[in-house]
């Protein structure tokens, strides 16, 4: 693989040579491109001799390639490894600054980007690189570290750069990885629908959509293409997926139908309001015109997972795959849940659902964590979690992958 190692001036520079020596010795082409403070902290002649290229980190100097040097390098690279990556241009990143010849490099760089982070315990935990990094990672950034240790300033705690060789197993056990959804299109549902009562007023409920966006992380991850139809979301769309935006049930149910030919599997894991007006009004509904009670009238929405379901065995297609999600009150009883999740696995005809209790702490809406039980229609049950949303939604989708429906299915055209 191609790789632009990016050093910034963090004291783990230092490490940087045997870095590259590493990637190299694992197969990897490896340019260097530095800020100015790296080589106050390692030498450019070390990082030129093991890498066998020049080392770049001047913006306005004579080009030692043809062609615009930062453009060019931005478009060789197939990985971008920011090692170590500092809080500065960790910031930078997140801004999207290019006032150097190392962001510059890198804004203009569409390659997946790698962090190994390396910096004090305190500038680490502080709450604007916190932010920083989180914006980075939503954004598809992966994190390497940083790991606990004795840092430069003499303290020991969490911010040592990960030592190379740990950067290295990373990097490759991540592409090495067996790419099971590649070829393959996953469409995820995710967020909460909202039912409008009038130009002011919606009915709602309290997803984030941040389990439906994990999806999507992890279908990408798999090396599928991912169509992301999402309603209101507390989280950002991540980078790569193709996303739709549908308010409403009805909005939802349509898209999901318009993009469904294209879908090898459907994960719904969207809050789709059950229940919704029977018509807007057209204007807000004032006050003084409904008195001291509003008696509602609603009306169900339309089930878009049933109605897949029903569709697919109606025209006796195999796909798409169909994983649904339920949201059960089990009080803590997992047989109880068990039969909760296969009841709505027949009723809506589909081949898995993930099933989990509200009830238990560290499950559904909104919160970091989840678990549950992943039941198939063929009998299967795999307890998934209790870990974040993405270790629980990658968990979901390798289950899922190695399904016959997916595996036996050749891809579509
Ligand atoms: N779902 C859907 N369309 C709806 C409601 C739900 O496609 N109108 C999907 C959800 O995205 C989820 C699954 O159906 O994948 C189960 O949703 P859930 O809210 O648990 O079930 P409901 O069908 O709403 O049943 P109930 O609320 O009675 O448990």
């Amino acid at each position: 693989m191609r790789i632009l190692l990016g050093v910034s001036g963090g004291i783990a520079a230092y490490k940087t040579p045997d870095l590259v020596r590493r990637l190299k010795r694992a197969g990897h082409e490896v340019r260097v491109a530095c800020t100015h403070s790296a080589l106050e902290l390692v030498s450019r002649t070390a990082l030129e001799t093991v890498s066998g290229e020049p080392v770049l980190f001047e913006t306005f100097t004579p080009r030692v390639h043809a062609g615009v040097e930062h453009i060019d390098l931005a478009s060789w690279a197939e990985l971008a490894l920011v090692a170590p990556a500092t809080a500065n241009v960790i910031a930078k990143l997140a801004c999207g600054l290019a006032d150097d010849f190392l962001t510059t490099v890198l804004l203009a760089c569409p390659a997946p980007l790698w962090l190994a982070p390396g910096m004090n315990t305190r500038m680490w935990d502080h709450p604007a690189t916190r932010a920083n990094v989180a914006c980075l990672v939503e954004r598809g950034a992966r994190l390497i570290g940083p790991d606990e240790g004795e840092l430069a300033c003499g303290t020991t705690g969490v911010g040592r750069m990960s030592e190379p060789e740990r950067i290295v197993e990373a990097l490759q056990a991540h592409h090495a990885r067996d790419l099971v959804l590649r070829g393959r299109t996953v469409l995820v549902t995710a967020g909460a629908t909202r039912e409008p009562l009038d130009a002011v007023r919606f009915l709602s409920n309290p997803s984030t959509g941040r389990m439906g966006v994990a999806v999507a992380r992890a279908a990408l991850d798999l090396g599928a293409r991912v169509i992301l139809v999402h309603a209101h979301l507390g989280v950002k769309v991540p980078a790569g997926v193709e996303a739709v935006f549908a308010s409403s049930a009805v909005a939802m149910q349509g898209a999901v139908l318009s993009h469904r030919d294209r879908a090898d599997l459907v994960v719904m894991t969207a809050a789709v309001g059950d229940f919704m007006p029977p018509e807007t009004a057209p204007g807000k509904v004032k006050k003084e015109d409904v008195g001291e009670t509003w008696n509602l009238t609603l009306v169900r929405t339309p089930d878009i997972l049933a109605g897949l379901g029903q569709d697919r065995e109606r025209s006796g297609a195999r796909r798409p795959l169909l994983v649904g999600f339920a949201a059960e009150t089990a009080g803590g009883d997992q047989d109880r849940l068990l039969t909760l999740a296969r009841q709505k696995l027949s009723r809506k005809r589909c081949d898995a659902i993930f099933a989990n209790d509200v009830q238990v702490p560290g499950a559904g809406f909104a919160g970091d964590t989840n678990l549950g039980l992943l039941v198939f229609a063929d009998g299967r049950v795999h307890p998934l979690g209790p870990g974040t949303k993405d270790q629980v939604a990658s968990a979901l989708l390798s289950e899922v992958a190695s399904s016959p429906g997916i595996v036996a299915a050749p891809p579509l055209p």
